[in-house]
């Protein structure tokens, strides 16, 4: 039997190297899929790629207003969400001395602020469910900070004190809420990063390459499973030993 067989799963930012192996394993494992994007082309593109069933919603997950928006679409197509991935996320990477408001604030409310804003609209059926997963993708930058990514950083960062506090209160209704902190992923977000200085980052990584996206939807399906009930409030790091702590 599939194990996540009638389960309802919504993963934001489904379209983009991680979210699309997020999206895909979790298909596999026989959930429902929903996710988000906010560019209408590259989405109709992406799911026609797909050889799954999905539903893509429009979403700006940086605005509260579209979240409740997207909550109240989504309980009328699929009455509940039993799975919430917080993924959507973007760079801004510039040094500190180079870094505007403009950058910070919409690497702020795109990366961390949407935790709140969807979290909020869809943990309450959880907890009258009794069941619930939410996982957060932060990132080994979040653990260990990065040179010209001190909006990224703090966003990632913020994003686990967020899942360990909302993992405490709802510990008893069902709901674990998890963070799963990936290294360098071969993705178009790392694939923007200058190649002589990827080809640093990839020196310093010691199994020796960037990570596969299907390593992270690995983790993330198997911490939607019932086998997870008792995982909560962690942050797992997929980085290749990059990073130990
Ligand atoms: N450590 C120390 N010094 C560094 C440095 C580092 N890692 N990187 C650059 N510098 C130094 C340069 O040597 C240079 O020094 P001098 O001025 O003395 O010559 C100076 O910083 C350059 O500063 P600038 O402000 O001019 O920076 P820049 O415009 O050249 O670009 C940068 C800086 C944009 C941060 C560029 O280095 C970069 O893109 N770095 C990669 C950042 C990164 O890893 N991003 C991750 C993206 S992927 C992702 O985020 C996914 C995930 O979760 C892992």
């Amino acid at each position: 039997m599939e194990t996540l067989e009638e389960k309802v799963a919504l993963v934001t930012g489904g379209t983009g190297g991680i979210g699309s192996a997020i999206c895909q394993r979790l298909a596999n494992e026989g959930a429902k899929i929903i996710t988000t994007y906010r560019n209408e082309e590259k989405a109709n593109a992406w799911k026609t790629a797909q050889n799954f069933d999905v539903s893509i919603y429009a979403c700006d997950v940086s605005s509260y207003e579209e979240c409740l928006k997207l909550h109240d679409t989504v309980i009328q197509d699929y009455d509940r969400v039993d799975i919430l991935i917080n993924n959507a996320g973007i760079t801004r990477d510039s040094s500190f001395k180079k870094q505007t408001a403009e950058k910070w604030n919409a690497v702020i409310s795109t990366n961390l602020d949407s935790a709140f804003n969807m979290s909020h609209q869809f943990v309450n059926g959880m907890a009258e469910r009794g069941f619930g997963r939410v996982i957060n993708i932060s990132s080994i930058n979040g653990q260990k900070g990065q040179f010209g990514q001190t909006n990224y950083s703090a966003a990632k960062a913020g994003l686990h004190g967020f899942s360990m506090a909302l993992a405490q209160e709802t510990a008893r209704k069902g709901i674990t809420v998890n963070t799963v902190s990936p290294g360098y992923i071969a993705t178009e977000m790392v694939m923007a990063v200058p190649k002589d200085v990827r080809d640093r980052i990839i020196d310093g990584i010691p199994v020796g390459r960037l990570g596969k996206p299907e390593e992270i939807a690995a983790l993330v399906t198997f911490l939607c499973t019932d086998d997870a009930s008792f995982i909560t409030g962690a942050n797992l790091a997929v980085n290749g030993g990059q990073h130990m702590h």
